[in-house]
């Protein structure tokens, strides 16, 4: 009997909108996008670093692949909507990738107010503005939303009480969000990664506190390379899915979901081996 394959959804003449694109993830995202013929718009606030951007996909880009940046801050949402109504005008929209995403790192009584409302001003709220916003112009059936959250928004971390607090929220918006979009067809891939080199973590590693750094590593590391692998396989299929990159990831986020007492208790151990191994105060 012949089986008929299903197109990949990530195919030439498809046009993604990425926030975030013009670093890490979002960046390593596009570089795939544009390579398999997938026109990207991406959005991020440094012009200069969204013009380099440009100028390397363009090189990169097969197939008739478009590559357009627009400057905007997540974090106004007047300026995420007038951006993504003019985005989605020039050229039709098929999916919508949130990798905007900043990190406020430390214990609760030394980030500020300021530091919280950043993190869930960019993280939460603009997610959500622009997801919002690219709604009504993704086909249906057959759009797609990617949302970019993280491990920390499946359970807690240490010096990540801001950072935790905006992944778990984007977690309980896909997970809600699906049960408004799929009946018309738009698939929601929540992506939940573990940490993975990047400018982001460059900087967090210059003023992170020890515990945090044992916490997180508990799961190992991955390149940004093999995360975006992942992300790209599971749009390849289109539908609707929550996407954990690594098998080891995989193994512990289910471990803590079965056993969170359990999975809380080795993260206890982790942080007291570090806070014991620190100098006592004179
Ligand atoms: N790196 C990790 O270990 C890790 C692990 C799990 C999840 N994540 C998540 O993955 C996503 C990407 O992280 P990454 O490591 O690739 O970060 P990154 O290299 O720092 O890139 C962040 C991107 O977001 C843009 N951005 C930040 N604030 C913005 C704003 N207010 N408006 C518009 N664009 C904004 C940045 O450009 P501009 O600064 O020019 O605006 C940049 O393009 C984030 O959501 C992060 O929380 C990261």
């Amino acid at each position: 009997m012949r089986t008929t394959r299903r197109p990949s959804w990530l195919r030439p003449g498809r046009h993604v909108l990425v926030t975030g694109g013009s670093s890490g993830l979002g960046l390593e995202l596009c570089r795939r996008f544009v390579a398999r013929g997938v026109s990207v718009t991406i959005v991020a606030r440094d012009r200069d670093r969204l013009s380099a951007c440009a100028d390397e996909l363009t090189r990169l880009a097969c197939d008739g692949a478009s590559v357009a940046t627009v400057s905007v801050d997540v974090a106004v949402p007047d300026s995420v909507e007038r951006a993504v109504t003019g985005i989605a005008r020039i050229r039709p929209l098929d999916g919508v990738v949130t990798s905007a995403g900043i990190m406020r790192e430390g214990r609760v009584g030394d980030l500020s107010l300021a530091d919280y409302s950043d993190v869930l001003d960019i993280n939460v709220l603009g997610t959500i503005a622009v997801i919002r916003a690219a709604l009504p112009h993704l086909p249906r059936p057959g759009g797609l939303v990617v949302p970019i959250a993280s491990v920390a928004g499946l359970t807690g971390v240490y010096g990540y009480t801001a950072y935790c607090a905006a992944k778990h929220a984007i977690v309980g918006f896909a997970d809600a969000l699906r049960y408004e979009v799929e009946p018309d067809g738009i698939g929601v891939q929540l992506v939940c990664p573990g940490e993975f080199d990047s400018p982001f973590v460059d900087a967090l590693d210059k003023t992170r506190t020890p515990e945090n750094r044992a916490h997180t590593l508990t799961i190992p590391k991955l390149p940004a390379g093999r995360i975006a692998d992942s992300v790209i396989a599971s749009m390849d299929r289109g539908g609707s899915r929550r996407v954990v990159p690594g098998t080891m990831t995989q193994l512990i986020v289910l471990g803590q979901h079965l056993a969170p007492a359990a999975g809380r208790f080795v993260g206890r151990r982790k942080i007291a081996a570090v806070q014991n191994a620190m100098p006592a105060p004179p």
